[in-house]
């Protein structure tokens, strides 16, 4: 329970009646302070690590702050021994607006380049757990990257995906031109890289940048529930497994192939493959130990 915030959120009820989440105690056991997102873990067992964007103002814009805490909260679940998948998820209304446009407005060249900008940004996508993104609203920008870093994306109804940078005279820098094209196909995606123009959910799911789409209220109920699943698993093998769905991005049909078999033959030097095959010889369910 190291990563438990304890009580980050309280809905409380705005003068107009309108539930508004607020946070409440931004510190958490671990001692992490955040300003911008909130942090628990969720699940019957507390085994899902559980990240909720919370800038509302901004519609969760991914200011260099946002992004600095989205990382140390990934680096405690990764290293949290109950945690065996994460959910990310934003708001009913933007699961991100993008980058923060007006934090990136007088940026220069110069800056960009010494600094290494957007160098943490893909941070999420090197997490060894799985990651399940929950998108409600708007995904747009860099929004729709955080997404397509994650392992699998579960969109609401009234979700909205695009890549707008166009509109503002530049173009994806975390990774939208190039996850984005696998994604969906080098049609869909040159249309929206190149018009700035929105894809909803169904079309989102139709083209494969979605696994699933769910009622705006039950999203989260839904992406928790399958990070459940995959955290009842071994957290050794899940890993492996998504390396080896991951290395079909990166390498040919040979060379994947091989990192699989190889990666299949490594899960044989794991006691949860013995329990795992013994388990079902003996009619009953697997015990996972992770190791
Ligand atoms: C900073 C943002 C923001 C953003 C919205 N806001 N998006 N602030 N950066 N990306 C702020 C607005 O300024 C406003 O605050 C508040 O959020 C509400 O937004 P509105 O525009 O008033 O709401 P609405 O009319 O409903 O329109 C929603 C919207 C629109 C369609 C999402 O805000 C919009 O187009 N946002 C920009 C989307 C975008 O271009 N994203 C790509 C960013 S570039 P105030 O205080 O002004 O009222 C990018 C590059 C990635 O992501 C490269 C690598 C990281």
């Amino acid at each position: 329970m190291s990563f438990v915030c304890r009580s980050a959120a309280l809905l409380l009820k705005s003068s107009r009646a309108a539930p508004v989440l607020v946070s409440a105690a931004r510190l958490c056991s671990s001692g992490a302070h955040y300003e911008y997102i909130l942090v628990e873990k969720r699940g019957e067992k507390k085994n899902v690590g559980f990240i909720q964007l919370n800038r509302p103002k901004a519609l969760n814009a991914l200011c260099d702050g946002l992004i600095k805490e989205l990382g140390q909260a990934l680096d405690g679940f990764e290293a949290d021994g109950e945690v065996g998948a994460i959910v990310i998820t934003g708001s009913d209304r933007a699961f991100a607006a993008g980058a923060d446009i007006k934090e990136m407005q007088n940026r220069t060249f110069q800056e960009n380049y010494s600094q290494n900008f957007l160098a943490t940004w893909n941070r999420v996508s090197t997490v060894k757990k799985p990651v399940i993104a929950a998108v409600n609203g708007f995904a747009l920008g860099g929004g729709c990257e955080l997404a397509m870093m994650c392992d699998i994306i579960y969109a609401g109804e009234k979700a909205q995906f695009a890549q707008p940078e166009i509109l503002l005279g530049t173009i994806p820098g975390a990774g939208g031109t190039q996850r984005l094209t696998r994604a969906v196909g080098k049609s869909l995606a040159m249309e929206m890289v190149l018009t700035g123009d929105k894809i909803n959910a169904q079309e989102a799911k139709q083209s494969g940048l979605v696994s699933r789409v769910y009622p705006v209220d039950q999203l989260v109920s839904e992406a928790v529930k399958c990070g459940e699943k995959i955290a009842a698993n071994s957290k050794l093998v899940s890993a492996m497994a998504k390396e080896a769905v991951n290395a079909a991005f990166e390498l040919t049909l040979a060379e994947g192939s091989r990192l699989e078999k190889s990666l299949f033959y490594a899960t044989f030097a794991t006691d949860d493959r013995k329990e795992g095959m013994t388990a079902f010889v003996e009619k009953r369910k697997a015990s996972f130990q992770d190791k």
